[in-house]
């Protein structure tokens, strides 16, 4: 028997320099693998970057860390689509494979992107549960197996910031925090403890680049790689902004219910 004719995957990379360069694409042809996935690829040009024309090219830069779409670090635009590099595998996809950084975050090197615009939103927002952890506070309180469920959907959120991307309303013009730091206030504002800060995180979508900044474009929902219901979060928190307006209006006192 005849060896087996080597396959190859193509692939188009948008690269840039550093955060102040032009973009530019180059190609490549690595030797394909059986389930290759697009970070595996990366890797091979990693191995020998040297383009299908035979010039010799710097390494691609990109993020990556847990390889099993948990992390969110290694998001970036494929065939057109934001979505993580670890999970894309190659047989699923069309080639050539063309690979972009997301366009909603400032390129740090190539397919490397800077996310600090979704943590900086987590910030302001308080998605936390406050707890003083200088002594033993015991259990905490118990929830319902039904809230604990939905909760654990929507905890599920990996900032990958896929969502972000998808929204026509997020973008350099406009400082809209976007859905995935809304639906976390929504999962803060229904824990037990966290519900202590739930005017405040209110008030702060309340406030510029927040809820009214939502066009109900529904595209977020639609490409969230962990299935959140951001849109129904985004719903939920209209109604709950709206309480939380009366509230202010009135001068009630800042009791949580
Ligand atoms: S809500 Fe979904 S798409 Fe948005 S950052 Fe979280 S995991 Fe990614
Ligand atoms: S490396 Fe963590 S989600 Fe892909």
């Amino acid at each position: 028997m005849g060896n087996e004719a080597q396959k190859y995957v193509e692939v188009e990379v948008q690269r840039q320099d550093d955060s102040n360069s032009n973009p530019y694409w180059e190609k490549f042809r690595v030797p394909y693998r059986p389930n290759m996935n697009v970070i595996s690829v990366l890797m091979a040009i990693r191995e020998n970057p040297v383009t299908t024309d035979g010039k010799q090219t710097t390494p691609i830069a990109w993020n990556m860390n847990c390889l099993e779409e948990v992390c969110g670090a290694c998001s970036m635009v494929i065939n057109g689509r934001p979505r993580q590099s670890c999970s894309a595998l190659v047989d699923q996809l069309e080639q050539p494979l063309k690979l972009q950084p997301m366009s909603t975050f400032p390129v740090i090197r190539d397919l490397q992107i800077d996310r600090s615009r979704m943590f900086d939103s987590l910030k302001k927002v308080k998605a936390w549960v406050p707890i003083d952890g200088s002594y033993d506070l015991g259990e905490g309180p118990r929830i319902p197996e039904r809230k604990r469920e939905w909760a654990y959907e929507l905890s599920k959120c990996m900032t990958c910031g896929v969502c972000l991307e998808s929204c026509p309303n997020v973008n350099s013009h406009s400082d809209f925090i976007g859905p995935a730091p809304l639906s976390q206030v929504r999962l803060f504002n229904s824990h037990p403890t966290g519900a202590m800060n739930k005017d405040v995180r209110l008030n702060a979508i309340m406030g510029e680049g927040g809820l009214a900044n939502c066009g109900n474009a529904q595209n977020c929902v639609a490409a969230c790689p962990k299935g959140i219901p951001l849109t129904t979060s985004i719903a939920a928190l209209n109604r709950a902004t709206t309480v939380q307006m009366f509230r202010n209006f009135f001068g009630s006192d800042h009791m949580v219910d």
